[in-house]
């Protein structure tokens, strides 16, 4: 499923009344299949951007297309929200099938599809428990196992490792990218971290301070599927060396300010 977002700003209001400008004038296509990754400084608006195409914001300004249409209720998407979401009253299995019950699947599918998907993220054995009774990794991973089970086309990812110690992070990426070559879902995944975009994506989008426009793009020249010995490749190298220069700017004046 392709996505564009066409010419779109998001203005918030604070509590005082004063207009925030998240995102300004972004214009961003993402092709059937894509990986995308988007990389900015801290408050450039790119939860605010996942969010915009999960259809939980509306734009202030331009639009958003899914396949070219403009469906309300988002039912493409599925997102793993950057702090998690879980429903606290929900045991981790009944988490994970929160979407599928959404959409109507039977209570079969369901358990088959959370085992699945709980097996995969290293969660067997928990799925009675509550998400307060879990490491923040392991809610993290409830939260990335609740939105893959949907395989929906389009996965919204925000900062979905963060909290995970390097080595599990790793072996998720891993997880990821082969779930990736398996269901061609499009991607657009938020990181903070350039070795994991460029390790990742086909596309690797910058965006500005805020408020957030796209400061560059540039295509990963990495053959699939990736493995970890080309980390050391002189292509890896330069893309994160090109993208750590472009953000490093941004910081130092963001800093500045
Ligand atoms: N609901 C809201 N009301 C008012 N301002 C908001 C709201 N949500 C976000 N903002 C502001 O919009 C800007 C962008 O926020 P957003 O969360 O999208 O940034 P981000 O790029 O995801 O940051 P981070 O990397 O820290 O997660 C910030 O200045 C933030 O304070
Ligand atoms: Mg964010």
């Amino acid at each position: 499923m392709r996505v564009v977002v066409e010419r779109v700003s998001k203005v918030y209001g604070d509590r005082a009344g004063h207009a925030v400008r998240a995102l300004d004038g972004i214009d961003l296509a993402v092709d059937t299949e894509e990986f995308v990754a988007v990389l900015g400084p801290s408050g450039c608006g790119k939860s605010t951007l996942l969010n915009l195409i999960a259809g939980l914001l509306t734009p202030t300004e331009g639009a958003i297309w899914l396949d070219g249409e403009l469906p309300p209720g988002r039912a493409a998407t599925a997102m793993v929200f950057q702090e998690f979401a879980l429903f606290p009253w929900r045991t981790v299995q009944a988490n994970v099938e929160f979407g599928l019950e959404e959409m109507g699947v039977s209570r079969d599918e369901r358990a088959r599809r959370a085992r699945r998907f709980l097996d995969m993220t290293g969660l067997a054995g928990f799925e009675t428990k509550y998400p307060h009774e879990l490491s923040g990794g392991m809610r993290q991973r409830v939260g990335i196992a609740r939105a893959l089970a949907v395989e929906p086309p389009v996965l919204l990812m925000d900062e979905p490792f963060s909290a995970l110690d390097a080595q599990t992070r790793q072996l998720m990426q891993e997880e990821l990218l082969g779930i990736w070559e398996r269901t061609r879902q499009t991607i657009v995944y938020v990181t903070h971290n350039i070795h994991e975009a460029v390790y990742m994506a086909d596309r690797v989008v910058v965006l500005s301070r805020r408020p957030g426009r796209v400061l560059a793009e540039m295509k990963v020249e990495l053959p699939r599927p990736r493995a970890e010995a080309m980390l050391g490749e002189p292509a890896f190298v330069h893309a994160v060396e090109r993208i750590w220069h472009l953000i490093r700017d941004q910081a130092v004046q963001a800093l500045r300010e």
